[in-house]
């Protein structure tokens, strides 16, 4: 338990204290000001009910709701339970498409897809995009799909992504987008982790001009993945690939033999939408698991206020739809607000450097969301690619998935934004469905680093570990108290698991797993995972992954994985590892693990250093002391403390040793 104090130091010694208000155009638009949030806030938390039916109301049910929330969280009982609007009925493709049509958003661009060529791009219409989702849904029934069974998607990122998940969501199956540079072995264990029916994949991907064969990897998880009866391949080139007979169908070629009718089946607003697997501090990565009504509002909700959308604004967010930023802020979010949703084939910085600000240019985006990963590294690339581009349409710039330091918020509020683009820092993770700390761009004076403030509804803690609440600037355990709408129900098949990883460290309350202090102001400034989860590039991986991919390896016998700063990363893994007796400790060795654990999990878990032990630091009780190996792997040798509880203090002194090598 102590190894969990080791990202958070008690008093937190930034010192960061520039403001910046909202200016008076950006509150002039704004659909929350200052006093608005405050009203709306409160209400929330007080007459939680009452708010959330009301905010219900801009969905389109088959059944309107009478109930908001009905929850247990009684850790000691193992009850934990939380449901929302759950006497209702509504299908989100409907809300996310038919609903929109009956008026100008009929006509309106929904998806502005730009592939990784900048002569590739295409554009679906609310009306357009429907006939795609209807026909494709109706390629699943023909499949065999019913509702509830369990659909997993490895995609690039092209329009029959969104356009499979749509389809997904309109018949009732339960989709499981699996990243799509993971692993052949990934795929599988995700796949047998929720018995998923169909696999839908493409030919290749396209990744700053190499081609990613796609559906060789997938063929290599279909060995291992019985529950698999169909597949269905994208044609995303011309190139070949395997077919298997009866097995494998080429999805437009199934497009043609069906029709564009397809009523969306009425939903009960608790049935599964999609599973999402995530890493955790143990080894197997978790299936989190998103319903239908309050994930909608929740998410929908957010981006309307967040990004303060107008009916003009031309949004566009740069992650991937393989991780749940993509499901919820390119996806389901933008299309249940009718807004203009871009989507990016590539990478940041291919064919050059300036590739993000000639989209924003090209599209005249107003609304820009991305990850303080990309920000860094095109920071170090220098001004002058923003320079060459026109983004004067911008309106408002945001950031997910880490902790953005205050030189790169400043970059990307000076360099990108103009000085006229609130910087909107959102927080919140695949559990949480939607973002739950954030500003307001019309409401809040944004500090550098800062999340701001909790959404409505949202009533976070930060405590000790002795459950007591702790003071103005202390850095403590960020936990929320009670249920919001898109928050995850269970992982999937194992509720105990569930309640283990989030609900045993604090009884009756969430547990986030991230550090936080609260500024005297009322701000929150997020300080980083506190468990053994590793956040590089914005991507979570769990070190206990990556161990046991390396120990997989035979010449390994032991291995512990440690984060690392990283300038562009902002965290890389760092890996110890003990050999197998007798096995040389060679350099091309080092390379080979790396590859290994690229084949095992996919390359963003590849550790960036690895490091020969002679044996890991461990407790006398056999714990392997990973505070030390931290500290190691930071290069900060003089904050190792205390060796005295080792087993082999030496060990220690030959690590240190070591990491000069
Ligand atoms: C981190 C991504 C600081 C955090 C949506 C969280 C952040 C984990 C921020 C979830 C932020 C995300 N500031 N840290 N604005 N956003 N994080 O599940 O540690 O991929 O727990 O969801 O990313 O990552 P996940």
């Amino acid at each position: 338990m102590n190894d969990n104090k080791k990202a958070i130091s008690t008093d937190s010694l930034l010192t960061e204290n520039r403001t910046f208000p909202p200016s008076s155009e950006v509150k002039q638009r704004a659909l929350i000001n200052a006093e608005k949030y405050k009203e709306m806030y409160e209400r929330s938390v007080n007459d939680s009910d009452g708010f959330w039916l009301e905010q219900a109301s801009t969905m389109d049910w088959m059944k309107e709701p009478t109930v908001a929330c009905k929850y247990t969280w009684d850790t000691q009982n193992r009850k934990i339970e939380h449901t929302w609007f759950e006497d209702g009925q509504l299908n989100i493709s409907y809300n996310c498409l038919d609903r929109h049509l009956e008026g100008p958003l009929r006509n309106k661009p929904a998806l502005v897809w730009q592939g990784e060529d900048d002569e590739e791009t295409r554009t679906l219409t609310y009306a357009e995009l429907h006939v795609e989702v209807c026909k494709f849904a109706n390629v699943l029934k023909a499949k065999g799909i019913q509702k509830g069974d369990r659909v997993c998607i490895y995609m690039p990122m092209v329009l029959e992504l969104p356009i499979a998940m749509l389809a997904c969501a309109r018949i009732g199956a339960i989709h499981s987008i699996v990243f799509g540079g993971f692993s052949a072995d990934a795929i599988a264990d995700r796949v047998n982790d929720s018995d998923c029916k169909l696999l839908i994949t493409a030919n290749v991907s396209l990744r700053a001009g190499k081609q990613i064969p796609l559906k060789e990897i997938s063929d290599q998880a279909l060995s291992h993945t019985p529950s698999i009866e169909k597949v269905l391949v994208v044609k995303r080139t011309d190139d070949p690939c395997e077919m298997l007979d009866g097995r494998d169908f080429w999805c437009h070629e199934e497009m043609e033999k069906v029709n564009a009718e397809c009523p969306a089946e009425p939903m009960n607003a608790e049935n599964p939408l999609f599973i999402l697997y995530t890493s955790g501090s143990t080894g197997k990565p978790k299936g989190v698991v998103h319903t239908t009504g309050g994930y909608l509002l929740h998410v929908s909700l957010t981006h309307k206020y967040i990004f303060d959308i107008h009916d003009d604004d031309v949004y566009w967010c740069g992650a991937d739809i393989g991780w749940v930023t993509g499901h919820s802020y390119i996806v389901y979010g933008p299309l249940a607000n009718g807004s203009t949703s871009v989507i990016f084939e590539g990478v940041p910085t291919y064919p050059d450097a300036g590739r993000f600000w000639q989209i924003i240019q090209k599209y005249k985006v107003t609304v820009f969301y991305t990850a303080p990963t990309a920000i860094r590294a095109l920071l170090r690339l220098g001004d002058e690619w923003p320079k060459k581009y026109d983004l004067s349409s911008l309106r408002i710039l945001g950031t997910v998935g880490e902790p953005i330091n205050p030189k790169a918020w400043m970059w990307y509020y000076k360099a990108i934004g103009q000085e006229n683009c609130p910087i909107v820092d959102t927080w919140w993770q695949t559990e949480t469905g939607g973002v739950l700390i954030t500003p307001l761009p019309g409401a809040h004076t944004l500090k550098p680093g800062s999340a701001s403030r909790p959404f409505f509804g949202v009533e976070p803690m930060i405590l000790r570990d002795d459950y007591t609440v702790c003071n103005a600037n202390e850095g403590g355990k960020l936990c929320i108290k009670k249920p919001w709408p898109g928050m995850m129900r269970t992982t999937w098949g194992d509720h105990d698991r569930f309640i283990d990883t989030y609900f045993s460290m604090f009884i009756d309350l969430y547990f986030t797993g991230d550090g936080c202090r609260q500024d005297s102001d009322g701000d929150y400034w997020l300080m980083g995972r506190v468990d053994d989860v590793v956040n590089v590039s914005g991507h979570r991986i769990g070190t206990a992954e990556v161990e046991s991919a390396l120990v997989s390896h035979d010449k390994v016998a032991e291995a512990a994985v440690a984060p690392m700063p990283h300038d562009v990363k902002g965290q890389a893994l760092y890996a110890f590892v003990t050999l197998v007796e007798g096995v040389e400790e060679a350099k091309p060795l080092k390379k080979e693990l790396i590859l290994h654990v690229r084949k095992e999990i996919g390359p963003i878990a590849a550790p960036d250093k690895i490091q020969f032990a002679p044996a890991l630091p461990k407790t006398r009780s056999g714990k392997i002391m990973r505070r030390i190996l931290g500290k190691i792997a930071e290069d900060a040798i003089d904050q190792i403390g205390d060796t005295t509880t080792l087993a082999g203090p030496s060990v220690v002194d030959a690590l240190v040793d070591g990491r000069k090598k």
